[in-house]
């Protein structure tokens, strides 16, 4: 088993980045959280607030000094810092580069002058684009239709070139969708916004008939664990989705059922697209993860019904922009 002595987490308070604190600490390793908490909480990482084996540094991932200082004693590094909204690059051209590529190539030039030698990154399902092969494999050409997708494919492509130079494990995971406790961005919460302005009708953005994986995030850091103990190649490269999928207008009406609401009319905005560079279509092929005995165990429905729960319960996970 590879479990790390000591990690930095980038993004470690956000959604995703702090199951991995919580999975990481359960382990035993000392942890790192590297976060400006632009869009993080320290409401995530609430339960770990006495653990001697947390440290948490508010910094920014553009601050390469600052996250070099960070990284000092830590053999493994969790890339888990981004621009997470995929839409936000439509309006503002820099933000995917400055906040996911140049971040990464700063996490990986810090991993050059530390003694980090293996990094997991978080990429992202959107860097096939559009492909027209169902389930999606890994071994695909990449033709990217968004800034997100781009800068998520540059990230990877970097990976691969420092750990050719710099003698690096590293461990790349293509994520759909995920849901689960802490979830704070994406179309769940945007229907249940959109639901709170107006509980008679919903807007769906395209014709509603997109088809997507969506991952429970206690499935998907089970996968990622497993992979850092049992991936063989020195550059890895995973799809981590779920077998199933569902469409929009599904997501709608378990998100209208579980908050208790009735007769809301959907209204559909029309096209196959939710939005410039959204995939109409998100099912991977999750061959590699099976070879290696993982599965998801969630079904995605029960999933999404369990997430509305948690942001209702949980008010906050709103606030975000
Ligand atoms: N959530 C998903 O469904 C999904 C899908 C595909 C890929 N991903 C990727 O997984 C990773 C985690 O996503 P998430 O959903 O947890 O997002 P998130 O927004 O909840 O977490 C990102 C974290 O990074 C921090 N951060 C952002 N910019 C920073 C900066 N410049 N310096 C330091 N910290 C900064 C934020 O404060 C936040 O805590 C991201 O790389 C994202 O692109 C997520």
């Amino acid at each position: 088993m590879n479990i790390p002595k000591t990690a930095l987490v980038t993004g470690g308070a956000g959604f995703i980045g702090s199951h991995v604190v919580d999975h990481l600490l359960s382990l035993g390793s000392e942890v790192i959280v590297y976060d400006n908490f632009s869009t993080g909480y320290q409401i995530n990482l609430a339960g770990q607030a006495a653990n001697p084996k947390l440290r948490i540094v508010r910094g920014d991932t553009l601050d390469l000094p600052s996250l070099e200082t960070a990284m000092k004693g830590a053999d493994t590094v969790f890339h888990f810092q981004a621009n997470a909204d995929v839409r936000g690059g439509i309006k503002q051209t820099r933000i995917d580069l400055e906040q996911n590529t140049i971040s990464t190539w700063n996490v990986l030039d810090a991993m050059r002058t530390t003694d980090a030698k293996t990094l997991v990154f978080a990429s992202s399902a959107t860097v096939y684009g559009e492909p027209d092969i169902f389930p999606t494999p890994e071994n695909i050409p990449l033709i990217q239709t968004s800034l997100y997708g781009a800068s998520k494919a540059a990230g990877e492509c970097m990976i691969q070139a420092y750990a050719e130079y710099f003698g690096l494990r590293t461990l790349c995971f293509r994520f759909v969708s995920w849901i689960g406790p802490r979830y704070s961005h994406g179309v769940v919460v945007d229907f249940l916004k959109k639901l709170r302005a107006n509980p008679q009708e919903l807007e769906i953005l395209g014709d509603g008939n997109q088809q997507k994986s969506y991952l429970d995030v206690r499935d998907g850091i089970a996968g990622i664990f497993l992979a850092l103990a049992k991936a063989e190649s020195p550059k890895s490269i995973f799809n981590l989705g779920h077998d199933d999928f569902i469409n929009v207008l599904e997501v709608a009406r378990m998100v209208i059922e579980e908050a208790g609401l009735k007769d809301v009319s959907l209204r559909t905005t029309g096209g196959k697209r939710g939005w410039l560079g959204d995939s109409p279509t998100v099912h991977l092929d999750t061959e590699r993860m099976k070879q290696i005995g993982w599965a998801p165990k969630i079904p995605i429905e029960s999933g999404i019904r369990a997430t509305v729960r948690h942001l209702i319960e949980n008010p906050a996970l709103f606030t975000r922009g």
